[in-house]
């Protein structure tokens, strides 16, 4: 059902010949993250080599997951592709839109009614288009993958940052927008920049209270959150085949967290041992067949540095158990003495009320056995528990399975709150409080990624540390931040002082996987009947009209906007309480730009509407100009667009009736996406004719019918006093990316190409 194993064979089929043509061509021998790469080039077989952190390469990956807040704008572009089909095999998890309260039962029975309309809309779209679907409380989407699709050697995207997760499985496995996805169910390239390649060395071994989750709060100290920025971290020696593979996903995890493109792990027994458990015995088979092929050549590990762009050696048999944060997840303590330092000199508060165990990072069978071993501790020696225990099991599999071995239990009998298989407090869903932004200063542990301010709770006064999920039990025991589980004695309800014993666990459940119901669905085979139900009033959802084409001439546009400074995605779409209208156009456009600093008087969401000379917010006054059939154009500052990847930062404003975007500089991905959606993408030919445009401004695009690869576009702009400056434009439009913009976007493209 889940995954495909002769799409699997197929990629081992052409690894040793595409992979001994790229040594061929780098001229040496080559890294495991360089052979996955090169056997998935978009063209085949490689015929030249490409520079690291500098060539754009078209790639072919071999799986989509998407989650459900992501996946509702892929799918509704998607529909826009005319294609029956996705062309690669997809999944869609919902995981996201969960939020938790009460416990599993309670709270999933809220998340389908109050989110049922995106559920169905996703379920039917999914059926219709050959998407595996995982029902809400089948599980985190990146569990679920581990667990079903991700296999050694292969190449996956996904849009979420933490698909990287796959990376424990020998996968190259990254995180994208919806835009590039769609791209991929289209059938087209995806296009990334050959990374640079960070090697870990891992010696000795982890032991005692040592996790894998503390290499990479080791790591993350190490890199910071900047660190492997356009990188793939790919570990390797001793201590890496030591590991088990849910502990090599931890890893992995939380590489997107010092901004590494992925990182991954060479094949060996602990993943041959969890493809096996299960239930994946073929594919732990094709891949025995091709092992020399996935993980570096031998000269790789023995010489990391004549390889790597960078290496770092991490002794684990020296490693400490560590506690990151607050706010930040490379800012990392040891136990103990050290952050009772800390914590008194910052005032972060000592008492600990929370101890959270789950998300995607942290809940594998292992992950849970472990935790509950300290758990069981607290039982067996009569200690009350000073925090409250929260826990997320990762899918309905890991669920059932530590259910039946009475793992939960444990738990339980200290009155943890089992929460539903998603990521719940991970991304916000938590309601911890009725008014988060008034709730008090407090200190929280958790086994999450993530801990900036906000992200559990809403509330900017939790300071959220993150641990290995043994240490986050320990700690919500004790109550206590600054609590070593290796040298501190705890006082139990019989007045005794008692310590907890290292923690124990298992790798793999003794007595195998087990689940009753998975919370998957099969597509049809033919879905071509299936009918996808969005309703006119709906406030969630919106189906796509496709954009019209702005055409060889363009004049008389006005400024909209001349953003100041920084200018995120986040700036032009927040995320926050507009996540809920992430499936709708027109809602979500209403925050277009409100986050940006406009430079004549230096407020946000304060432009001039040149109509009127009135001033209000830029949705609105955008909606004025669209309303009198007014094109607009927004000007911006250097980078603009950095931050996430996301589509609607693009959307949005060509939803509104923005035709172009001249800015002093571009973040790459955010240029490529307003390109996909059919505008113009611009740069001032001289950074200083910023200066020149002033907020009355209109624009006439002079040379615009003769739109052409490396040739400059000139544009005439009207000042409010009738003098006007003549300015050039660079771009880095290609021929196919023209002829998105003449056809309005690529989607329309492809559509008129299928017809
Ligand atoms: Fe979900 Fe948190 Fe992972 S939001 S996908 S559990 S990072």
């Amino acid at each position: 059902m889940a995954f495909d194993i002769d799409m699997i064979k197929g990629v081992y089929a052409t690894m040793a010949e595409r992979v001994d043509k790229a040594r061929e061509v780098v001229g040496k021998p080559l890294t495991l993250s360089e052979k996955i790469l090169y056997n998935h080039l978009w063209d085949g077989t490689p015929t030249k080599a490409f520079v690291r952190g500098k060539d754009y390469v078209d790639f072919a990956p071999d799986r989509i997951a998407c989650q459900d807040a992501t996946a509702q704008m892929a799918l509704l572009q998607f529909m826009q592709a005319g294609k029956p089909k996705v062309a690669v095999p997809t999944t869609v998890h919902c995981d996201h839109l969960i939020q938790a309260k009460e416990g599993a039962e309670k709270d999933l029975k809220h998340a389908n009614s109050v989110s049922s309309e995106v559920f169905d809309f996703l379920e039917s779209v999914s059926n219709k288009y050959g998407i595996g679907f995982w029902k809400p409380g089948a599980g985190i989407i990146h569990q679920v993958v581990l667990e079903n699709y991700a296999f050694p050697g292969g190449m996956m995207i996904g849009t979420d940052s933490h698909t990287v997760n796959a990376g424990g499985l020998g996968m190259v496995a990254i995180g994208v927008g919806g835009a590039d996805a769609v791209d991929v169910m289209a059938g087209m390239a995806w296009e990334l920049k050959f990374p640079k390649l960070i090697g870990v060395k891992l010696t000795g071994k982890l032991s005692g209270w040592t996790a894998p989750k503390d290499v990479i709060l080791k790591v993350a100290e190490i890199l910071t959150v900047k660190g492997g920025t356009g990188a793939i971290v790919e570990y390797f020696g001793p201590g890496a085949t030591a590991m088990s593979c849910t502990g090599k996903g931890t890893i992995c995890n939380m590489g997107a967290e010092i901004g590494a493109t992925t990182s991954t792990f060479g094949y060996d027994e602990s993943m041959e041992r969890y493809l096996r458990a299960t239930d994946r015995s073929d594919v732990a088979d094709a891949a025995n067949t091709v092992k020399e092929y996935l993980t570096a050549d031998p000269e790789v590990y023995a010489n990391p540095e004549q390889y790597f762009d960078q290496v770092i050696e991490i002794n684990l048999s020296e490693l400490g158990p560590l506690l990151n944060g607050p706010f930040t997840p490379d800012l990392s303590t040891e136990v103990g003495a050290a952050m009772t330092e800390k914590a008194v000199a910052n005032e972060w508060p000592l008492k600990v009320e929370w101890g959270l165990i789950g998300s995607c990072t942290n809940s594998s069978y292992e992950d849970l056995s472990r935790a509950a071993s300290i758990a069981q501790q607290a039982l067996d020696k009569n200690l009350k528990t000073k925090a409250e225990f929260g826990i997320n099991p990762g899918s309905e599999q890991v669920r059932y399975t530590a259910d039946r071995d009475g793992i939960l239990q444990v738990f339980e009998k200290l009155d943890a709150t089992i929460f539903t298989n998603a990521c719940g407090p991970c991304i916000g869903q938590w309601a911890r409080y009725s008014d988060p932004k008034n709730a008090p200063k407090n200190s929280i542990v958790h086994s999450f990624n993530r801990n900036f301010a906000k992200r559990a709770d809403g509330n900017p006064n939790t300071h959220a540390f993150v641990a290995s999920p043994e240490l986050t039990a320990a700690i919500a025991i004790a109550g206590r931040l600054d609590f070593n589980p290796l040298t501190d004695k705890l006082i139990n309800e019989n007045g005794e002082e008692v310590m907890l014993d290292e923690p124990t666990g298992w790798e793999l459940p003794p007595k195998g996987f087990e689940v009753k119901e998975n919370g998957y669905l099969e597509p049809l085979a033919d879905g071509s009947g299936v009918n996808v139900v969005v309703k006119d009033d709906s406030e969630r959802l919106q189906l796509l009209t496709p954009f019209e084409p702005i055409g060889d001439t363009l004049t008389g546009a006005k400024l909209l906007i001349k953003a100041f400074g920084k200018c995120t995605t986040d700036h032009i779409s927040m995320a926050g309480p507009w996540l809920r209208f992430r499936g709708h156009l027109d809602n979500i456009a209403n925050n277009t730009l409100i986050g940006a600093v406009n430079a004549f008087n230096q407020k946000t969401n304060f432009v001039k509407n040149q109509l009127t000379g009135d001033y209000g917010g830029v949705p609105d006054v955008q909606r004025a100009y669209k309303a009198k059939g007014i094109k607009t154009v927004v000007v911006g500052d250097h980078n603009y667009g950095e931050g996430s990847s996301r589509e609607h930062a693009a959307m949005q404003p060509r939803h509104l009736g923005v035709a172009a975007v001249i800015v002093k500089s571009f973040a790459r991905i955010h240029e490529t996406n307003l390109k996909k959606q059919g505008m113009l993408g611009l740069t001032f030919a001289n950074e200083n004719d910023y200066d020149l445009i002033e907020e009355d401004d209109t624009f006439n695009f002079l040379d615009l019918n003769e739109f052409a690869p490396d040739k400059q576009l000139t544009v005439e702009v009207v000042h409010a006093n009738g003098s006007k400056d003549t300015i050039k434009l660079n771009h880095t439009y290609n021929d196919a990316q023209i002829a998105w913009y003449k056809e309005g976007s690529a989607l329309n493209l492809i559509k008129k190409q299928n017809a």
